[in-house]
């Protein structure tokens, strides 16, 4: 897995499109964040090694795939990535979970860091960082940054919509680190929104302004 994938499944556009509406609610909105989480997680992990396992059937052994290595990580961007965590942590219940926290400064648009926690060993594991927006990329590369300072080697980076600048940003801070995404949109506007976008992601999950 190389570079950026954008999910063009008619399930997950159909409930991107439900979820940029403005007229859609609080409940709404992180129902189907959920919803198109558990998609993203398919995608993501399409390509995880494997290994067989000895089992029996009622009817005879046989060898039977299963996940290879250790648990995997799931990092969640605070707040927003929280509404992507839960749908995932549903498809892949073992997985650890970190704890990045970070929020935008409105005027310089800098990622403020406030929290950070994460698993043991994230050399031996894969971690997949989640945040629904990718906008200039600045919370996204700090995170990574973070992971990587704590070790991790074998990343990828999940969203729901992203900006073509911060694609491009997040690419040259981090070229290993493969994104998948549910679509690309126009550009950013001058306070730094992806445009046409769905507004701020982290108050229409929570009911905040
Ligand atoms: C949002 C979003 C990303 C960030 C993206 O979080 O969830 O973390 O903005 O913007 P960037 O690519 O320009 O850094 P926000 O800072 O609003 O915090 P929140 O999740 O607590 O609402
Ligand atoms: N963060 C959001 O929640 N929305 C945007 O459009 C940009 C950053």
């Amino acid at each position: 897995m190389n570079g950026v994938t954008v999910v063009s499944h008619p399930l997950v556009q159909h409930k991107l499109t439900q979820m940029r509406k403005e007229t859609t609610s609080t409940a709404g909105f992180r129902k189907l964040l959920r919803e198109i989480s558990l998609l993203l997680c398919y995608e993501v992990t399409s390509e995880l090694p494997m290994t067989n396992e000895q089992i029996s059937t009622p009817l005879e052994k046989m060898d039977s795939p299963i996940l290879a290595g250790k648990k995997m990580v799931f990092a969640s961007v605070l707040r927003a990535g929280n509404g992507l965590l839960d749908g995932m942590l549903d498809l892949v219940p073992s997985a650890r979970v970190a704890h990045v926290g970070l929020y935008r400064d409105h005027e310089t648009l800098e990622a403020i860091e406030y929290y950070f926690k994460a698993p043991e060993s994230l050399d031996e594991r894969l971690v997949i960082v989640v945040d629904p927006m990718l906008a200039t990329a600045n919370s996204a590369i700090m995170a990574v940054d973070k992971l990587k300072q704590h070790g991790a080697t074998n990343l990828r980076f999940v969203c729901l919509l992203a900006a073509p600048e911060g694609v491009k940003n997040f690419t040259m801070a981090h070229p290993d680190v493969p994104i998948v995404t549910a679509a690309i949109d126009s550009h950013l506007n001058e306070l730094g929104y992806i445009v046409p976008g769905l507004g701020d992601a982290g108050d229409r999950m929570y009911g905040t302004k």
